[in-house]
């Protein structure tokens, strides 16, 4: 008997595995609408102007190898709180802590575990959600239960239902929101509905933890961190995990960060614990994406230009789901697609069951992800017919 022969082989996983099956695929005419990337040239993701001028900057500069601090470049970290709870965050009554994490994924990870050292083993996350939520806040060792996040036929999320389960959650315990541009889903809550979360989740004693991965591609900047700087305003301690994959196209870069908003006092303590638990798994993060990121937001310039692109990005993505709802309105004038025109952001449903999503892929070459989700960037205009003929197809 060898030592590892009894050790099973999980399945692979449902985005990254999708990519593998799919450049495989030897059919000149598939379309990969799984992976929530933004296409560029030759098959590549987009690389935006911005991220080349700060590379050149930081070439030219050599900066040093040097092991960054435990939790990563302070130049970053502050930008990130900038943007991620407002410039005038220092006005409000709570303060801050940010870490640079390798991507949003180790924020999550990292919020997770200090969820568990130190408030709660029970996390609540909407069904559906981002498809490696359930599995990493798992592999911390969180008990995670769902609750439901339901489309209304209007595009709009069923609120009520939420509001329900929130009713029977036990104090105290952590409740994962997506601040903007949900995925799958891509519908929100509206601002008069994170408000009224807002006041429930204060009432109930829960902890949020705020997921952030796609700020400035759905309504805007500022727009999209509406929610988390709603909560700040009204002194919740929570947890945000944000990504620049998508919105600096840093995909392969891994940069993300974790800020806690917690009273003046608690800052000292929580940074110790969160640089205990990042010691323990990566010791530092890398440096380069959070160079890219602080150089663009330290230069005016290049954070205009920035911020250009992302605008620009954000108008692709309208207009392509707008040419899709169009097509497939059209095709099918009394099918309901209300909840694909009103979402915003990467993603949308299209509510395919799954054995009608894996014969596209086999019949049609159309990849989708297994909750029918389709990635609305990678929608290029001379794909729409062919796209809409496929997911109406019987
Ligand atoms: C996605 O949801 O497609 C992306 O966030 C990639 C990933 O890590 O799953």
């Amino acid at each position: 008997m060898n030592i590892f022969s009894s050790i099973p082989k999980e399945p692979e996983d449902p985005i990254y595995g999708l990519q593998v099956t799919f450049k495989k695929d030897e059919r000149k005419d598939k379309i990969n609408l799984s992976i929530g990337v933004f296409p560029g040239h030759q098959g590549s993701s987009f690389r935006f102007n911005a991220v080349d001028s700060a590379e050149d900057i930081l070439l030219e500069k050599l900066y040093p190898k040097d092991y960054l601090p435990i939790d990563g470049l302070p130049a970053f970290n502050e930008k990130v709180a900038d943007l991620v709870l407002g410039e005038d965050r220092k006005e409000m009554t709570l303060s801050s802590y940010t870490a640079q994490t390798i991507g949003g994924t180790a924020a999550l990870h990292i919020g997770a575990k200090f969820l568990l050292q130190h408030c709660t083993q029970k996390i609540y996350i909407p069904d559906p959600t981002w498809v490696n939520h359930r599995r990493l806040f798992e592999a911390c060792g969180l008990e995670v239960i769902s609750y439901p996040y339901e489309i209304t036929a209007a595009g709009g999320v069923n609120i009520q239902r939420i509001l329900t389960a929130i009713q029977s959650m036990p104090e105290g315990a952590a409740i994962v929101f997506q601040a903007s541009c949900h995925n799958p889903t891509g519908i929100d809550p509206t601002d008069a509905e994170w408000q009224v979360l807002s006041q429930a989740i204060k009432k109930r004693k829960l902890i949020t933890f705020f997921d952030m991965a796609y700020q400035g591609l759905g309504r805007g900047l500022h727009e999209d961190a509406f929610s988390i700087r709603l909560f700040l305003e009204e002194d919740h301690e929570m947890l945000i995990a944000t990504s620049f994959s998508k919105n600096f196209g840093l995909y392969s870069e891994r940069t993300g960060a974790l800020t806690i908003t917690c009273t003046r006092e608690s800052v000292i303590p929580i940074s110790s614990q969160v640089r205990k638990i990042i010691r323990s798994i990566y010791s530092s993060p890398a440096s380069h994406g959070a160079q890219i990121v602080q150089t663009i937001l330290n230069d005016p310039t290049l954070t205009a230009n920035w911020q250009r692109e992302l605008k620009h990005l954000r108008e692709t993505l309208t207009t392509s789901r707008q040419a899709l709802y169009n097509a497939l309105s059209k095709k099918q004038p009394h099918k309901n697609f209300t909840a694909l025109q009103k979402s915003i952001g990467l993603f949308a449903l299209t509510f395919l069951p799954t054995e009608k999503v894996h014969s596209l892929r086999q019949e049609h070459g159309l990849y989708l992800c297994d909750d029918s989700r389709i990635n609305i960037a990678a929608i290029r205009q001379e794909l729409i017919e062919t796209i809409a003929n496929a997911l109406l197809s019987p």
